[in-house]
């Protein structure tokens, strides 16, 4: 019998609602009552109540947010942006997507909060471009919020004012590295701007920027509405807080699952229906792609930044991709690293030629024309792009190469033993 008690509906908390992205059923759940709240504090105790808080950023590499914040200089005479990064589009990571979806004002309100913390009267959400039902939902409820009071001039009569503008990029995966999108919001190719200097001081326009995951963003109304005590209640000391997970793949209930960090991912299939009927785990990703995958001895591992990393991976973004014993871990990681060698921008070498190589050493190990010495040149070519890339996907692409030769070194050499894949390729409803 599955535990429902583990989930924690926050931001979930009222997507079956019907029309739950209106400004109407988001007040009948709260909404809007965080606002004046953290508008009657002075910013600087926003700001330190999200420190206490614990809050890590939720778009896959944890950073304190509340710290984050306290980076931007006060008092510098320039303006100061708000950036909230809706750039969703890491392999399996479906949170934010759904989220703007079905209840946009919760990340309205994160906005306003955090834009008066940080004390700037422009914020962007910088959306991926092919989700257009997303864009018209945001646009929408960001026209109700300016009607009602909750953005423009002088905002719930604090005097506070905040412009918001919903930007829909082109459809790059690198886009979603931070730098990369404000060079894209700016208007220009978007390619990573090296760091440092971080956006907390040279951000969009070379102003102070405070560049946010949307989740991070839409947990802190329900952090001042409730406290921090609350938010630490749940989670774990160094990972506090709700968080949500995105289950896919060979389960049967796929989809979004709201539950403090530091659950496992054997609570989690609970929840889900387990995987699909009569077959069994082989291998998952904690974060998406970009982290090294897990196998079924690490099914109790918690699902928090310290135990994902003390088991050897990430937990990124917490994208959980399920894949049961009909995968043929070769294919799976042949079709990422052709993802990555498609969206590699082409700024540095190591990046953009050894994604190229990668895709072809793996292609002809799954077609049964590799030799077991290429096992070691995919590890060679690993080692030099990890740590050589510009920024994170380069490093990203390694990931399930280098982790499933640690765990499925004798399936790779099967291939080559057998002269092909030795999956039949209908038993697996993945990668077709
Ligand atoms: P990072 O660890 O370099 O930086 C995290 C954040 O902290 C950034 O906003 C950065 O500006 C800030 N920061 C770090 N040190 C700072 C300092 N000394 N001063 C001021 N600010 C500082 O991680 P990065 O490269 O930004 O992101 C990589 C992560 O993105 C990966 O963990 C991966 O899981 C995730 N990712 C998420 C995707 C998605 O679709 N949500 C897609 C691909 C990757
Ligand atoms: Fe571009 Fe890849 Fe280099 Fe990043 S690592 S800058 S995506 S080429």
């Amino acid at each position: 019998m599955a535990d429902k008690t583990l989930l924690t509906p926050v931001l979930t908390r009222f997507w079956d609602e019907p029309e739950s992205w209106t400004l109407a059923t988001y007040r009948k759940y709260d909404g809007y009552t965080a606002l004046p709240k953290a508008l009657g504090m002075h910013p600087d105790e926003v700001i330190q109540l999200v420190k206490d808080s614990g809050l890590r950023g939720r778009g896959g590499a944890g950073f304190p947010t509340g710290m984050k914040w306290g980076f931007i200089p006060q008092g510098d005479g320039k303006p100061h942006y708000l950036v909230v990064n809706a750039d969703e589009s890491e392999p399996g990571t479906c949170k934010d997507i759904p989220l703007m979806f079905a209840n946009p004002h919760e990340l309205i309100e994160g906005i306003v909060i955090a834009a008066y913390a940080i004390r700037a009267n422009h914020a962007f959400i910088y959306l991926r471009g092919e989700v257009v039902p997303v864009l018209r939902r945001l646009q929408h409820a960001v026209r109700e919020a300016y009607e009602a009071g909750y953005l423009g001039k002088n905002i719930l009569g604090s005097g506070f004012d905040l412009e918001l503008v919903v930007h829909a990029g082109a459809g790059a995966y690198i886009c979603g590295e931070e730098t990369a999108l404000l060079d894209s919001l700016e208007g220009r190719r978007g390619q990573p701007r090296l760091r440092p200097p971080f956006p907390a001081i040279a951000g969009l326009y070379a102003s102070p920027t405070v560049v946010n995951n949307v989740e991070s963003i839409a947990s802190v109304p329900a952090i001042i509405r409730n406290g921090v005590d609350w938010f630490r209640s749940m989670g774990s000391e160094k990972s506090p807080g709700f968080t949500i997970y995105s289950l896919s793949g060979h389960v049967t209930r796929p989809g979004q699952y709201e539950a403090p960090l530091g659950v496992t991912l054997r609570e989690l299939l609970d929840l889900a229906g387990g995987i699909r009927a009569g077959h069994r785990l082989k291998f998952w990703t904690p974060g998406g792609s970009s982290t090294p995958i897990l196998t079924e001895e690490h099914l109790d591992i918690p699902l928090d930044y310290e135990g994902v990393g003390a088991a050897g991976s990430m937990l990124g973004t917490k994208a959980l991709q399920i894949f049961d014993e009909t995968t043929c871990v070769v294919r799976a990681v042949l079709r990422w690293t052709e993802f990555y060698a498609h969206e590699s921008c082409g700024k540095c070498t190591p990046c953009r030629e050894g994604t190229y190589w990668l895709v072809q050493i793996l292609d002809r190990l799954e077609h049964g024309e590799g030799t077991e010495a290429d096992l070691e040149k995919l590890l060679d070519l690993c080692d030099n792009i990890l740590g050589r890339s510009f920024c994170a996907l380069g490093d990203g692409a390694t990931s399930p190469i280098t982790s499933s030769i640690q765990y499925f070194r004798d399936e790779y050499i099967a291939h080559v033993e057998k002269g092909g894949c030795p999956f039949d390729p209908m038993a697996s409803t993945l990668f077709a």
